[in-house]
């Protein structure tokens, strides 16, 4: 399914060597955002030391870019060689993208790679006072069921098919395509 995102808006994996982009995103979250995120109030150097570790625990990052800038990130990691087939899952856009479907087509792709990861618990860290994070999880009930009864939601996920991997390898081709190109605008630009 075709993600409608607002003009210019493309989502793509983030790259390694991107980090930066992420942690950026992350400290430009207006306060009730990163409250939201994170489930209470953190300060730039937790954000700043939370990118560095999340990246080198392998989580897989999709990013909203807008020329090149980072403006909303679902992030999706295991949760422990303890627990294989669980991941958590933490979604953040930035206020003056929110409301314009961008939340809903990051969760999408983030669900398609848990899924042909083999991920059959999706753990959402939510408080319980999130009504917008459950709506858009409510968008997913069809293929999911989530769980806000508590702080935490919970989303079983769907086993991969060969239709599900060839759906998230043709959204990293397109990622990677407008990647380079915007890579190649930066690089030309003149000064
Ligand atoms: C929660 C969040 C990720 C949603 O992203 P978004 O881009 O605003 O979401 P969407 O535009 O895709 O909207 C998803 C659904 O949320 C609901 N929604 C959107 N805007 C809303 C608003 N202003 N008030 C209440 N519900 C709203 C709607 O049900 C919408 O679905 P619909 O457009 O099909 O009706 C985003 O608001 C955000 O980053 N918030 C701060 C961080 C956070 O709370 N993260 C979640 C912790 S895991």
């Amino acid at each position: 399914m075709q993600d409608i995102l607002p003009d210019g808006g493309v989502i793509r994996k983030l790259w390694i060597g991107e980090a930066d982009k992420y942690r950026e995103h992350l400290l430009r979250l207006d306060s009730a955002s990163r409250h939201s995120r994170f489930g209470g109030g953190v300060s730039d150097d937790f954000i700043r030391n939370f990118v560095d570790l999340s990246l080198s625990l392998d989580a897989v990052v999709h990013g909203f870019f807008v020329d090149g800038v980072m403006c909303g990130a679902a992030e999706l990691r295991q949760l422990g060689v303890r627990f294989p087939r669980q991941a958590e899952a933490a979604i953040s856009v930035e206020k003056p993208w929110q409301s314009h479907g961008v939340g809903s087509a990051l969760l999408r792709r983030t669900l398609l790679t848990a899924r042909n990861r083999g991920f059959r618990l999706l753990h959402m860290a939510c408080l319980a006072e999130n009504r917008r994070m459950q709506q858009l999880a409510r968008k997913f009930d069809a293929e999911l069921s989530f769980d806000f009864g508590n702080v935490v939601g919970e989303v079983e996920s769907s086993r991969p098919t060969p239709l599900s991997l060839m759906r998230e390898i043709m959204g990293d081709g397109h990622g990677f395509a407008t990647a380079m190109l915007d890579l190649q605008t930066r690089m030309f630009r003149p000064t």
